[in-house]
């Protein structure tokens, strides 16, 4: 299923804009911030589908009948571009358990890649709430190899995959492979370039997060 934010209007846009803009999205501090908000607004329309329970709580006057989260979630993310993302969604669950995990494009030449993993630490996922989390859904490879790596901590009772801009190639190929997950996402653009980059997309969500960044292997490679 997808959960497309960027059908109605919403405060979620002037931060898309912001971030895709080139006039404003080289300020990493307030990229990264806006990431963050976003992060927390998707964290809040999520939690509107996620079960709660009743909690007496005494006010100075009385008591008062609330409601919590029934429990918590484990909130994931990829290495890392995600970590904004993961820090705004922790905002809106600040009791969350968490799961980091690392994903690189390994390029054989300017066009082909594969995904390589190196990284994954996570608490146990059977019968949970899973919430993993990466910017940029492009090709809908690392989501895959992740949400892969993942089984072997067990099977979350649901699944929300979390997006800031996501492309419809992308969404497709996480679907088919993975037809129970809920995705979340701000916007969908339609194309990919030959590098699997998003178009108009916003960059390079990592590096306009944290600097440019060259993974080991393609120093070695020279590429
Ligand atoms: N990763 C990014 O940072 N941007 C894209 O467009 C695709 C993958």
């Amino acid at each position: 299923m997808i959960k497309d934010l960027s059908s109605q209007f919403s405060l979620l846009h002037p931060l898309l804009a912001d971030i895709r803009s080139v006039t404003t999205q080289n300020d990493r501090a307030r990229f990264r911030e806006n990431i963050e908000l976003i992060g927390q607004y998707i964290g809040f329309e999520i939690s509107k589908t996620l079960s709660s329970r009743e909690r007496e709580v005494t006010t100075p006057l009385g008591k008062a009948q609330c409601k919590v989260l029934a429990s918590q979630p484990v909130i994931a993310t990829i290495l890392r571009a995600g970590l904004p993302l993961h820090m705004g969604l922790l905002r809106a669950f600040p009791n969350a358990d968490n799961g980091v995990l690392s994903a690189y494009r390994k390029h054989s030449d300017e066009t082909h890649f594969e995904i390589c993993l190196q990284y994954a630490s996570c608490p146990p996922l059977e019968g949970r709430t899973l919430i993993l989390n990466d910017p940029m859904l492009a090709t809908g490879k690392s989501m895959i190899a992740v949400l892969r790596e993942l089984q072997a901590y067990g099977t979350p009772k649901e699944t929300h995959l979390v997006s800031v801009i996501a492309s419809k190639q992308g969404v497709e190929v996480v679907e088919k492979a993975f037809p129970k997950v809920t995705i979340w996402t701000a916007a969908i653009d339609t194309a990919l370039n030959d590098k699997g980059y998003i178009i108009p997309g916003l960059g390079d969500a990592g590096d306009l997060a944290f600097g440019c960044g060259t993974h080991l292997s393609s120093l070695k490679t020279g590429s």
